[in-house]
């Protein structure tokens, strides 16, 4: 059963930013384990703010968030830093560090995190890692030296080498060409079979949601609007949801 149950359950989220500004209103949403769930809304929906939350990157104003099964607000912030570590976070804008190669980037978050690894173990890592997204070649490259594909991967990469159980991707293949962005679809669900992640993949852009997605929801006032398969939603009776696929 243990695959049935949630491993990110959001409860009665709310968040507003000063007197009149109602971001969340009371979003519902669980991620079973080993899923994909695309979140997809207008700009300004709630959309990062609900990962941020998930987090505790943002602090919510009322709600239930349990990850792992714990719930986070009964957590002093060293518990909290340990169950952050088992969730990577992919941010919309995530940069690397331009003065780095890309080996001394992935070793970067390993020398903070994994301060026990001896030499060859944090160089195994990074040249697995480096593997999984199809860049072993870029290892000793400076980032200005990346297309910002490569660049996108090379952040994946920094965020799997802690091998997170959870993954949150804001926007990840957003400015990316067409087919950039179908081969970091594909990365997303490769690292999904190869590292047996469960993902929130927040996105724009629909082929990506619906190669990725085994599930979506879309935000909405605050809200989750309705949820669905992507075949199931693209069908909707509704033609608010309708317009988001076509
Ligand atoms: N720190 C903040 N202070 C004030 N307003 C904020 C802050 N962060 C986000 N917001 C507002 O909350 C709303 C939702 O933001 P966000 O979750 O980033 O939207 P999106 O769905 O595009 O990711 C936006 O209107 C944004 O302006
Ligand atoms: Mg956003």
């Amino acid at each position: 059963m243990e695959n049935k149950s949630p491993i990110i359950e959001i409860k009665g989220l709310y968040k507003s930013f000063g007197k009149d500004k109602d971001v969340l209103k009371g979003v519902n949403i669980h991620v079973k384990k080993g899923e994909n769930l695309v979140i997809l809304g207008k700009s300004g929906s709630g959309k990062s703010i609900t990962i941020k939350c998930l987090v505790r990157l943002v602090e919510a104003d009322r709600g239930e968030i349990k990850v792992f099964g714990t719930d986070l607000s009964k957590l002093d912030n060293d518990e909290l830093n340990v169950i952050r570590l088992r969730i990577g976070f992919l941010f919309q804008n995530g940069a690397l560090y331009d003065s780095m190669t890309v080996r001394e980037n992935l070793g970067f978050p390993l020398q903070r995190h994994r301060a026990e690894f001896t030499e060859s173990q944090v160089n195994l890592a990074i040249e697995e890692t480096l593997e999984s997204v199809g860049l072993s070649e870029a290892i000793d490259k400076m980032p200005s030296e990346l297309s910002g594909g490569m660049r996108k991967r090379v952040g994946l990469a920094r965020t799997l080498i802690l091998k997170p159980e959870i993954l949150l991707y804001d926007e990840p293949t957003t400015g990316l060409d067409t087919i950039t962005s179908r081969e970091i679809s594909e990365l997303i669900i490769s690292i999904q079979k190869k590292y047996k992640t469960t993902s929130i993949i927040i996105t724009h852009d629909m082929a990506c949601a619906k190669f990725t997605s085994n599930r979506i929801v879309i935000l909405r006032d605050g809200l989750v609007y309705t949820e669905g398969t992507y075949e199931t939603l693209e069908k909707s009776e509704d033609e608010w949801v309708r317009s988001f696929f076509i």
